[in-house]
């Protein structure tokens, strides 16, 4: 792949996802390219982006940027903010909650790991909570694959004790699929974090893990503020262990690295007068 092709797949993916390509990730770049390049039945990468470049098609457009975008997750990551969220933060929230509802936001799902990872935790509760999640991603192949429930036998070793494998999941042949009701506790949706996210509604518990760090500034800027705005007033925000955001006075740290709660009585910054530093990921 040649420096202008980078640029030229880097600058698309910039615009419309909010991402940063790295000058180093040409290989991973043509790699994942390869077989958008097939299905156009065009003879490969260099030819695929030259299509494009000719005619910008927005559908082909979607398919090369979603091609790009890093999708690694496994179940439990970061096993010692999981811990908190089931031992400590899920049932406080509930126990605030007349009904005992809770409404969990995941952005960036990627393929379901950490969407399943949460209602494997509100399940095995001592006092169950009755938990709906929504699980957002720009790609429509991982979230078809997240919608089946279905994983490999590497992916389920990746992360998940034994106990909860065999508690929560069936095997099928060489994979192993989660059960029916914690299928039907996540609702998948197809949206880029960059549009307007109000109709998703408000939450107790939103993540938003390993996503913002490979965003650019104004991105992240953007994606914050609607992450903000979608928490309710005692919602606890979780982002990457290693990821530090620049969030509003309004969220303080919550016990464990990426883990921040609201708190009910400091009033949220409003979202165009907070200041953009940039989420990082550490090396
Ligand atoms: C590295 S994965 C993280 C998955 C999971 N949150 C975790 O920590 O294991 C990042 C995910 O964010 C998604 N993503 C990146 N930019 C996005 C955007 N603008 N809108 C929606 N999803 C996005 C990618 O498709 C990918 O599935």
């Amino acid at each position: 792949m040649t420096p202008a092709d980078l640029d030229f797949v880097a600058a698309l993916v910039r615009a419309h996802a909010g991402v940063v390509i790295r000058a180093d990730k040409a290989f991973f770049i043509e790699t994942r390219l390869g077989p958008v390049a097939r299905r156009e039945k065009v003879p490969g990468v260099p030819a695929l982006l030259e299509k494009l470049r000719q005619t910008p098609d927005p559908v082909l457009t979607r398919q090369v940027v979603e091609a790009t975008l890093m999708q690694e997750t496994s179940f439990f990551r970061d096993r010692a903010v999981f811990e908190r969220i089931g031992k400590v933060l899920l049932p406080e929230l509930a126990a605030r909650r007349p009904d005992g509802r809770l409404r969990v936001l995941c952005a960036g799902c990627a393929t379901g790991q950490e969407a399943y990872s949460i209602a494997m935790l509100a399940t095995d509760l001592a006092a169950p909570a009755a938990v709906e999640i929504v699980a957002v991603d720009f790609g429509q192949f991982p979230l078809e694959k997240a919608r089946t429930g279905l994983y490999t036998h590497f992916e389920v070793q990746r992360g998940l004790p034994i106990r909860r494998l065999l508690a929560h999941f069936d095997k099928i042949d060489e994979n192993w699929r989660i059960r029916a009701d914690l299928r039907q506790m996540v609702q998948w949706v197809e949206l880029n974090l960059l549009d307007d996210l109000t109709g998703l509604g408000n939450f107790d518990l939103v993540l938003c893990r390993n996503v913002l760090g490979s965003l650019t500034p104004e991105a992240q800027t953007r994606v914050l503020a609607s992450l903000e705005a979608a928490c309710r007033p005692d919602a606890v925000l979780v982002v990457g262990a290693q990821e530090t955001p620049a969030l509003s006075a309004a969220f303080r740290p919550a016990g464990s690295p990426g883990l921040w709660q609201r708190s009910p009585t400091v009033a949220p910054v409003p979202s165009s007068a907070s200041t953009p530093v940039p989420a990082r990921t550490q090396a």
